[in-house]
């Protein structure tokens, strides 16, 4: 329901060199002071932040160690039955915590020696080049925040839950990290917007929304759809399309709303043949060929 670099609240920066973040008027955490001090507190920790330092510890009530356990034990049942096997088989192997939080930090020790990728703290907007580019690194940008206890299955942006059960878990599985790493070579390679565009859009219809068949049934691999706990639900009645570059980079998607257009590849390999190739090899002449 929403995409890196687009769908974060505002973070502005005061003279005072504290943080603001701008929760829109409609956001569950609008009204609530403490919240909203404690997103303020958090957006600092990474406006602070240098690669290669360990990213700060963030603050959490207990009513958001509940959130977490909450929604973790509720995607986890999900997990089994509409998630691809390697996905169950790399969330298996991570071992996230289900009873608390867990700092990014901590997360990131436990990925880093399955497929060496570790998480960069985001205060919210990551622009694109950068968010892409460092994949290509192992690194992941993430925000730290998770959303309000009021609403537990609904987030209007990406919060922590979207970042570590749907993208850590995926980044746990070898495979899965590879194609992380070549959007990110692809992000790093391409020169023109409409180019990195265009390999954003590939990523966002993959990585982030994608479904695959695995023994006749349809199964998600795509963090949004992993961490969601209404669209993992529903995806199996969207729009199905097949694997397909240049309808992934034509294709329009609203970010407010589940995804109604899906594409599906026919196998991890086959995803990996489409997909990884593409991102491995692609420069802007290729992808303005795709565009046209
Ligand atoms: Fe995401």
């Amino acid at each position: 329901m929403f995409e890196e670099a687009q769908y974060f609240a505002p973070v502005a920066a005061n003279e005072d060199g504290s943080v603001t973040v701008q929760l829109a008027a409609n956001h569950p955490g609008f009204a609530d002071p403490v919240y909203r001090a404690r997103r303020n507190a958090i957006a600092a920790l990474a406006v602070g932040h240098t690669k290669g330092d360990p990213i700060p510890h963030a603050e959490y009530t207990d009513e958001e160690h509940e959130v977490w356990a909450l929604v973790t034990r509720e995607l986890a049942a999900k997990h089994h039955k509409y998630a691809v096997t390697e996905f169950v088989n790399a969330a298996e192997e991570l071992g996230l915590p289900t009873d608390h939080i867990p700092q990014l930090e901590e997360v990131s020790d436990l990925l880093t020696p399955l497929t060496g990728f570790r998480y960069l703290p985001a205060a919210g907007l990551v622009p694109l080049r950068e968010f892409y580019g460092v994949l290509a690194d192992g690194y992941f940008h993430s925000t730290q925040y998770i959303r309000h206890h009021s609403v537990p299955f609904y987030t209007p942006e990406p919060d922590i839950i979207h970042e570590v059960i749907g993208h850590g878990n995926t980044l746990a599985s070898r495979r899965f990290a590879d194609l992380y790493r070549v959007a990110g070579r692809a992000a790093q390679h391409v020169e023109t917007e409409e180019a990195l565009e265009f390999v954003s859009k590939i990523f966002w219809f993959t990585l982030e929304f994608g479904v695959m068949n695995e023994n006749n049934e349809l199964k998600a691999y795509g963090a949004g759809i992993l961490s969601s706990y209404g669209e993992i639900e529903e995806f199996r009645g969207m729009d199905i399309r097949p694997l397909d570059l240049a309808a992934m980079g034509a294709t329009e998607y609203d970010i407010t709303k589940y995804q109604d257009v899906l594409f599906a590849a026919a196998s991890l390999n086959h995803l990996e043949d489409v997909v990884g190739s593409f991102w491995a090899t692609c420069d802007d002449d290729m992808i303005d060929k795709l565009r046209a």
